[in-house]
């Protein structure tokens, strides 16, 4: 099999090409829409060795050519260049990426995780009784969700919040790569006054616990603050999103899993495992390169090279989840590399976790009739980074 093009089919169309290519390729050759070429891999055992293989890196101050290279082919983001928002603790390895992680998981416990619980109701009881009629479940509901509740992490202040969000968004869907890099040195503008103003006036945030965090007398830096937030951001306002988006989408889709759901709402926790198992949003996001010659499923990865772990097809694979493309919120889908694997393993989890049961679990409840207008017109954002649909109009 030739190189697999990871263009605007493959995103309407991907499980069809996981399922080609778990079969007679599973670890092969692809060109993702900007011209830059990777390796894929396609199975679970494969995925969860990649993710967690010590021989592939993704620090990339170490892979400086191959990302000057990657700089040069068009439709780049720029924030590869802006080092500030690149070096953060997912774009390095051991043990520059273990002290990272160590000081922001002092900031960032379960307990702060938990204490948001309330106030995670409450937002979303708010947006809730706001909606009539025909709504668009991403504008109206799942984007203020994700929205608010990393205003109240970071201790955004509320007549910031409209901007805070407008500089997120301008992030995720600038139209082209020179807006999005505008956006990106604004939102790091707007990150670095965050930072000094938590420590003029400490708050009980996310932010001022960062600014606090200490470990064995070691802290972060200006530079890694403002970076460590920027990732945080990142990584949790649009995934968090689409985990609500895809999965009510899924849920409508499939009423049988959804009267079970509503039957038995104890189900939930588990109900959220399957939906992020079955289409959730970290689709591509999870780019490395190999130091060395890496051996995976009988295939030889050579040196220097990018590799794609697209989680959704590792989730898919029918020698880990049987019957795969069946939705079953009743299974047992943990153990499902959504959140990834190994050192870089999301630390958000409990927070999206959290976030996605509550906006689901009570959107569904509340609304008994709930249904998706005319889902032979959803599709998938042409994207190859998110698993997420581009517009999703429900009536409630
Ligand atoms: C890492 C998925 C929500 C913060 C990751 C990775 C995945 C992922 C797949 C690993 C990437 C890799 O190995 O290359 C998701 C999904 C989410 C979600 C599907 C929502 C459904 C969040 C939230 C936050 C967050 C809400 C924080 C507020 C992070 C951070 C990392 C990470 C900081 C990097 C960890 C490290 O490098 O050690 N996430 N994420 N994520 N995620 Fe999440």
């Amino acid at each position: 099999m030739g190189e697999t093009s990871l263009d605007d089919d493959f995103c309407q169309d991907r499980h069809s090409v996981y399922d080609r290519l778990r079969a007679d390729a599973p670890v092969c050759p692809a060109v993702l829409p900007n011209g830059q070429r990777v390796w894929l891999a396609t199975r679970y055992e494969d995925a969860r060795a990649l993710l967690a293989h010590p021989a592939l890196s993704k620090d990339s101050n170490r892979a400086t050519p191959l990302y000057e290279r990657l700089a040069e082919t068009e439709g780049v983001r720029r924030t590869y260049i802006a080092k500030v928002l690149r070096d953060h603790m997912l774009n390095l390895d051991p043990p520059d990426h273990t002290r990272l992680r160590r000081l922001v998981g002092a900031a960032f416990t379960l307990r702060r995780v938990e204490l948001l619980r309330p106030r995670v109701e409450e937002i979303v009881g708010d947006l809730l009784d706001g909606l009539s009629g025909q709504v668009d479940l991403l504008e109206q509901y799942a984007i203020p969700v994700s929205g608010t509740v990393a205003g109240e992490l970071f201790g955004v202040p509320v007549d910031e919040r409209a901007e805070f969000r407008g500089l997120s968004q301008r992030i995720g869907q600038g139209a082209d790569a020179e807006e999005v890099g505008r956006g990106f040195l604004a939102m790091a503008d707007y990150l670095a006054a965050l930072v000094a103003r938590k420590r003029e006036q400490p708050g009980d945030d996310l932010v001022t616990a960062l600014v606090q965090a200490r470990d064995e007398g070691d802290q972060l830096d200006e530079d890694e603050l403002v970076s460590m937030v920027f990732l945080l951001l990142t990584a949790g306002f649009e995934t968090t999103v689409h985990l609500v988006g895809n999965g009510v989408v899924a849920l409508l889709s499939h009423p049988e899993q959804l009267a079970l759901l509503r039957g038995d709402p104890s189900l939930l926790p588990r109900a959220v495992e399957e939906l992020l198992r079955f289409d959730g949003p970290a689709g591509t996001a999870t780019l490395r390169f190999t130091t060395e010659p890496v051996e995976v499923g009988g295939t030889t990865i050579p040196a220097e090279q990018f590799v794609l772990v697209p989680v959704g097809a590792a989730n898919r694979d029918e020698a880990r989840f049987p019957d795969p493309h069946a939705l079953d919120i009743t299974r047992d889908a943990i153990g499902h590399v959504g959140f990834g694997h190994g050192v870089h393993h999301c630390l958000g989890a409990p927070l999206a976790r959290l976030t996605g049961q509550t906006a689901i679990g009570r959107l569904v409840e509340r609304f008994p009739d709930l249904a998706l207008v005319e889902p032979e017109k959803l599709r998938w954002r042409n994207n190859s980074l998110f698993r997420a649909y581009e517009q999703i109009f429900v009536t409630v």
